[in-house]
C-alpha cells in the first residue's frame, strides 16, 4: 500500500511517499529556516504563504522522483494538528484536493503521534510495545504510554517551555542563530559539561512533567548577571561559550533521562521510543544508548519535521479501519491526552 503524506504544520513544507507504513519510496523537503532566521523564529503569515508556493511544485517532483503514476497511489495523509493553524490549512486543502480527485481514501494525523511512530521508518528493528514515548520539539515536550500505535496516553509534558524551545532561546541568547539546537549540540562537544552547574528541574520526585524556563533563566543570569543587563555575551570567549553550551545541553539530557526512567518504572515498558527534532541531539542518543532498556530514535533525517512519518502512519491507521472525509478540519492541538 503507497501513501502520500503532505506536513506543513509548521516551517517545513513536506511530501514523500511510503510504503506499506515503513519503507520510504521518496521524499522532497523545503525548509524555511532562512525566511525566518531574520525574526529570530517563526513568522506564521510567511511560513503559510511559503506553503503554498512550495507545495504544487514539490508535489509533481516527489511523484517524478518515485517515477510512478498519480494513480498508482492508494492514499492521502495529512498532518492535520496539532500545528499552526493558517499552516495546517495549506497542506489540508492540497491533501483534500488530492484525494477528491484521484478518488482515494483521506487520512487525518496526529503530528505528535506520527512524530512517535518515527522510529518505524526504513527501520531495521521495532520497537516492541508497550513502550514509553517521549517526543521532545520545538512545540512539544511530552512522555506518553504507548499501548499500541493508537492507544497512547499521556503522562507528563512540560509546563512551560519545551525543551527545543529552549535550546532556541538559549541559542538566541548566545548570538548563536536560529535553529539553535544542532549548533548547541556541536559546540556541547567542545565544551566542560561541568563547567557551570545549571539547575536539573524535576519538579518533585514522582513528576513526569518538565520545566524548563527556570534552566534559560539561570543561562540568562550566567552570561548577562544577575540583572540581566550587566553584560554581554560579547564578553565571553568561545571556549566560555562552549562550556555553557555544553553544562546546559548536560542540564537538560539529566533531566530527559530521569524522566524517561521514572516512567519506564511506572509503566513497565518494554522499550523506550524517543522522537521530534531534539531527538537529533548526540547528547541525548548518547544517554539513551547508556539506558538499560531497548531504546529507539528515528534516523537522523526524521527527528525533525518530515512527512514520511505522516506517510507512514497515514498507512497503519489506513489499514486498521481508519479514515477521514473531506469535512476533516485542522486544529492547533495535539489528540494525544
Ligand atoms: O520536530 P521539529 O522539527 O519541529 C517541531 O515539531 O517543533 O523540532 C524542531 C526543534 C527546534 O527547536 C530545534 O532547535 C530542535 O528541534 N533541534 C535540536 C537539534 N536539532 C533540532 N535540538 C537539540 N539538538 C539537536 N541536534
Ligand atoms: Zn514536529
Amino acid at each position: 500500500m503507497l501513501v502520500l503524506g503532505v506536513e506543513s504544520t509548521c516551517d517545513e513544507t513536506a511530501i514523500a511517499l511510503v510504503e506499506d507504513g515503513c519503507r520510504v519510496v521518496a521524499e522532497t523537503i523545503a525548509s524555511q529556516v532562512d525566511d525566518h532566521a531574520i525574526y529570530g523564529g517563526v513568522v506564521p503569515e510567511i511560513a503559510s504563504r511559503a506553503h503554498i508556493e512550495n507545495l504544487a511544485l514539490m508535489l509533481h517532483g516527489t511523484i517524478e522522483k518515485a517515477g510512478i503514476a498519480w494513480s498508482d497511489i492508494d492514499a492521502v495523509a495529512v498532518a492535520n494538528r496539532p500545528g499552526l493553524v493558517g499552516c495546517l490549512m495549506v497542506g489540508l486543502t492540497a491533501a483534500k484536493t488530492l484525494a477528491w480527485t484521484l478518488d482515494k481514501p483521506l487520512i487525518g494525523v496526529d503530528h505528535v503521534q506520527a512524530h512517535l511512530y518515527s522510529v518505524c521508518l526504513d527501520a531495521r528493528e521495532l520497537p516492541l510495545l508497550p513502550a514509553v514515548g517521549l517526543v521532545v520539539s520545538g512545540g512539544h515536550t511530552s512522555l506518553y504510554h504507548v499501548r499500541s500505535w493508537t492507544d497512547i496516553l499521556l503522562l507528563g509534558r512540560t509546563i512551560d517551555d519545551a525543551v527545543g524551545e529552549a535550546y532556541d532561546k538559549v541559542a538566541a541568547l548566545l548570538k548563536l542563530g536560529y535553529p539553535g539546537g544542532p549548533v548547541i549540540d556541536r559546540l556541547a562537544e567542545q565544551g566542560d559539561a561541568k563547567a557551570i552547574a545549571f539547575p536539573r528541574p524535576l519538579l518533585g520526585p514522582d513528576s513526569l512533567d518538565f520545566s524548563f524556563s527556570g534552566l534559560k533563566t539561570s543561562v540568562l543570569y550566567h552570561v548577562r548577571g544577575k540583572s540581566g543587563r550587566e553584560r554581554d555575551v560579547e564578553s565571553l570567549t568561545q571556549p566560555q561559550i562552549a562550556d555553557v553550551c555544553a553544562s546546559f545541553q548536560a542540564a537538560c539530557v539529566e533531566v530527559i533521562e530521569k524522566k524517561l526512567s521514572r516512567a519506564r518504572r511506572r509503566t513497565s515498558a518494554a522499550s523506550i521510543i524517543v522522537g521530534g527534532g531534539v531527538s537529533a541531539n548526540r547528547g541525548l542518543r548518547s544517554a539513551l544508548d547508556a539506558m538499560a532498556v531497548p531504546t529507539f530514535t528515528p534516523p537522523m533525517r526524521y527527528c525533525t519535521d518530515n512527512a514520511a512519518m505522516t506517510a507512514g502512519l497515514g498507512g497503519l491507521l489506513l489499514r486498521q479501519g481508519f479514515a477521514d472525509d473531506l469535512t476533516l478540519d485542522a486544529s492547533p492541538r495535539t489528540s494525544l491526552v
